[in-house]
């Protein structure tokens, strides 16, 4: 008989034992439960079975068989679930995937962080504006931005609205995906009009023609269409911040032991909530699905260890990823006792890069930004030192999106801080644009060639 859990003393509720950094307080207990109640009895928004393929395709990328890329938006807003915006992103992932699967030779693994990547940690509880404090905004899962005492308030009908626009988004996804959309055969299907003045596009299109010619030239040997290039694989990924919303989506099903998370296929936890004793880590390490923990230079070697025994104490392979986000000044100086720690203890991860997260900063005219050059260089150290230590990195995990804004400096068009302007949409974190997206996806495959 197998097991009713991997970890017997478990639950989904056990969390609440523990310390839980970063939640929002509502200040109506009995709306919230009211609305977790009926989060319960909705349908999932993933299922096991997408959740344990995934989790065989990450064994193969521990075992350097398969890359990781994973991106998307820093925080997905209700407004922004517009089809535009949703293929626009499938887009660019689909683009840089291939050329990741052109120059690494090897199969790519595409995790999006969308369909449910609205809730975000803040620094602080609260904001305050000419003398004005109200609560901070913490993603549209919790309450709005606008700085009013009603938008700020947390609505627990938000976790409804955030469960339907998951579901809307990924449905549209899944359309897109069983359509055709991702045919290797018709790249074409994948392009975004506004880009083809660019070298780097032109540069893409050779690599779609060299592509579509192997692909012709295979099924004239085969004799027949190769129906594993029709379609292609894409999980969905968030920040598993919102303890009470991902309960609510906790899982048991049917011919399968112990629990899963059905709100996405693969949760992470951020920085601030990796505490091995909180009740981040304690939610996470209950359930089935492969799980992620983002890591810094606060971290330190001991914590590693301890959050590898506690997140895969049955050292599965394919279920427990590190995403270490150092920034590029410190990668050569903390990357090499996080990768010696964990060989010495024995504990094999996925190691994935985080290149945005350790390199944001605040120009003169006040924006908030990362540049291209740096995310650049934290990659190829990453690289470096990973196979300087015998060890490899795995994959990436990226903020970037669809649309051409002008949010984080540099890149083939060499954006200075006098372009931000133009359009900066975040309402988080700077993220890549379209076209440096795919130049960074370009730039991945030169350092993995170099090393
Ligand atoms: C994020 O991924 O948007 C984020 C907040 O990252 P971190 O937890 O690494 O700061
Ligand atoms: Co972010």
């Amino acid at each position: 008989m197998q097991p009713v859990s991997n970890a017997p003393d478990w639950k989904p509720d056990s969390w609440k034992t523990r310390s839980a950094r970063q939640q929002a307080s509502y200040d109506d207990p009995a709306a919230l439960q009211r609305a977790l109640t009926t989060l319960e009895s909705l349908p999932p928004l993933v299922t096991s079975w997408e959740v344990l393929s995934l989790k065989r395709m990450l064994a193969e990328v521990q075992a350097g068989k398969r890359f990781l890329l994973q991106g998307g938006d820093c925080a997905e807003s209700f407004s922004d679930c517009n089809p535009s915006i949703i293929s626009n992103r499938l887009k660019v992932l689909l683009q840089m995937s291939l050329v990741l699967i052109h120059g690494l030779h090897m199969p790519v693994v595409r995790v999006g962080r969308f369909a449910g990547q609205f809730a975000k940690p803040r620094s602080s509880d609260t904001e305050t504006r000419d003398g004005v404090t109200l609560p901070s905004y913490r993603g549209d899962l919790v309450n709005r931005q606008e700085f009013t005492a009603e938008a700020r308030r947390p609505d627990p009908q938000r976790l409804l609205q955030g469960h339907s626009n998951s579901a809307i988004t990924m449905n549209f996804v899944r359309a897109l995906i069983e359509g055709g959309f991702a045919d290797l055969h018709h790249p074409e299907y994948w392009k975004l009009d506004w880009l083809e003045h660019s070298d780097k596009y032109r540069e893409y299109q050779e690599l779609v023609k060299s592509i579509s010619d192997s692909v012709h030239f295979s099924e004239i040997l085969a004799g027949r269409k190769l129906s594993n290039l029709s379609r292609v694989d894409f999980f969905s990924s968030h920040e598993a911040l919102h303890l009470p919303y991902e309960q609510a989506l906790t899982r048991q099903v049917p011919r399968q032991w112990g629990w899963f998370n059905l709100s996405t296929h693969f949760p992470w936890i951020g920085l601030r909530t990796n505490d091995v004793e909180g009740a981040h880590v304690e939610f996470l390490r209950g359930i089935r699905n492969p799980v992620g923990v983002k890591v810094g230079a606060e971290t330190s070697s001991a914590d590693l260890v301890r959050l590898a025994q506690r997140l895969n104490p049955d050292r599965e392979a394919g279920k427990l990823l590190f995403i270490h986000r150092l920034g590029a000044d410190k990668v050569e100086s903390e990357l090499p006792r996080m990768i010696q720690a964990m060989k010495k203890s024995g504990q094999e991860v996925i190691w994935s890069c985080d290149p945005m997260h350790g390199n944001t900063e605040s120009t003169s005219n006040g924006f908030k930004t990362r540049r291209f050059e740096n995310i650049r260089n934290e990659l190829e150290l990453s690289f470096q030192v990973h196979k300087s230590l015998g060890s490899h990195l795995g994959g990436v995990h990226l903020e970037l999106t669809g649309e051409n804004v002008t949010e984080c400096l540099g890149g083939a068009r060499e954006l200075v801080e006098e372009d931000l302007h133009r359009a900066y949409k975040s309402q988080v974190d700077p993220r890549l644009n379209y076209e440096q997206s795919l130049e960074m996806a370009m730039a991945i495959v030169g350092q993995f060639q170099r090393l």
